[in-house]
């Protein structure tokens, strides 16, 4: 027997620990289960390590690694990169609408039906960077998915309903982003791409909120727990009112996509209309917001996320009233479909934070599986 390994078994006779590595006899809960699982892979580690003769401070393999399970704070880092990029995409597509990018590549998923990939002209780039972006948006949800199913602790439903929805709403934006340029940028399913995104940007929020606690959240009980949930329902359906009037703006608006390429899209004609009722609805969300805060200041803190949702709602007011008084400038009109997707992001957070909080049960027995120095430590 090579020395390492003798060393090794000698070490692990009378561990504590050696008892985990046969099948306990009695049903353990989840977070037992865990735990022991942990260890096992910890003396894994440890075998390889002696075996090889390599320092047993070596991280686990890699395989090890990647099937988990995940520290609550790799499931927080996660679903905020998947967050970060549910806003992200929001940027890159409209961009692809506002520089009149949207039919430079008028073939899916080919740019066009004879090149796969675009020539160096801006729209060409512009549209097929966009188309992209969709990559690491996927990669990112499927990974956040991927952690919360294996993560240590207790069964997490929330994280795991959470982040599969994340990826379920991202294939049907690829969808949605084919049938726009396969049907030439139709204002129907353009404004409709926008509104899904905004959605999935609500199941971004829940997941990453959920992952800062180290048990399932799960909706606040009692009469004070109804209040603030209406309060928050309410709050996200006006912005969401708001946002559908400014979508119908848009889609009756100059920036249909296609200025770029020269192609005449059909617009929807309510622009005066739509856009009145847009910035009434925006006035009228302002007002909601103000005195959300100052019910909430008169009911203790947690106001910092209404005091950012009370500034974003003001510049993006602002960025409105200039984009309308001044013929619609695109890096405005910009800056204005970004912050709009930002401030759902933040009025979410509030409204989420809201209605859910931690439910009482087993917390996440661990942050990490042991190293082999902690299981060696432990014996
Ligand atoms: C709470 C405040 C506001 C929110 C959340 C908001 C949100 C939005 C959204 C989501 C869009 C559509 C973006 C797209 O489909 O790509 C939009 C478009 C538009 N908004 Fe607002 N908006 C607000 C306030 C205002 C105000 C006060 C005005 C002033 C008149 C305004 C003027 C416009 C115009 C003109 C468009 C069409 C731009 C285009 O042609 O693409 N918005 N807004």
């Amino acid at each position: 027997m090579a020395p390492g390994v003798a060393a090794f078994v000698a070490a692990s006779a009378g561990n504590p620990h050696s008892a985990v590595v046969a099948r306990p006899a009695t049903r353990v809960d989840t977070g037992e289960r865990c735990a022991q699982r942990c260890r096992r892979r910890a003396l894994d580690t440890a075998t390889i390590a002696a075996v090889t003769g390599q320092s047993t401070t070596r991280r686990a393999p890699w395989r090890t690694r990647l099937s988990g399970p995940y520290a609550p704070a790799t499931a927080r880092r996660a679903t905020g990169i998947a967050l970060f990029l549910q806003w992200f995409i929001v940027l890159t597509g409209a961009t692809v609408r506002l520089t009149g990018s949207g039919l430079g590549c008028p073939n899916w998923p080919t740019c066009t039906k004879t090149r796969a990939v675009p020539e160096l002209k801006a729209h060409e780039l512009i549209e097929f960077l966009n188309r992209m972006t969709t990559t690491p948006t996927l990669i990112a949800a499927l990974v956040s998915m991927w952690i919360c199913w294996r993560l240590a602790g207790p069964r997490r439903r929330d994280l795991r309903i959470g982040s599969s929805l994340v990826v379920f709403g991202v294939l049907v934006q690829a969808a949605l982003g084919a049938l726009t340029v396969i049907l030439e940028l139709p204002p129907e399913i353009v404004s409709v791409h926008y509104l899904v995104s905004i959605l999935l940007i609500s199941a971004a929020v829940f997941t990453w909120h959920a992952s800062g606690f180290d048990r399932p959240i799960g909706l606040v009980r009692g009469a004070a727990g109804r209040t603030r949930q209406l309060a928050g329902v309410l709050m996200l359906l006006a912005l969401l009112a708001v946002i559908v009037a400014g979508v119908l703006t848009t889609a009756s608006g100059p920036h249909s996509g296609s200025a770029g390429t020269g192609e005449v899209v059909d617009r929807f004609g309510i622009f005066q209309l739509a856009v009145t009722l847009h910035a009434r609805g925006a006035y009228a969300f302002l007002v909601l917001v103000v005195a959300l805060t100052s019910w909430r200041a008169r009911r203790g803190p947690a106001l910092r996320d209404l005091g950012i949702l009370l500034v974003l709602v003001a510049l993006q007011i602002a960025l409105g009233e200039v984009q309308y008084r001044n013929g619609l400038p695109w890096g405005v009109v910009l800056a204005h479909v970004v912050n709009a997707a930002l401030l759902w992001l933040v009025a979410s957070r509030v409204a989420i934070d809201a209605a859910y909080e931690p439910t009482a049960g087993p917390t996440s027995a661990r942050t990490a599986p042991p190293t082999h120095d902690e299981a060696v430590a432990a014996r």
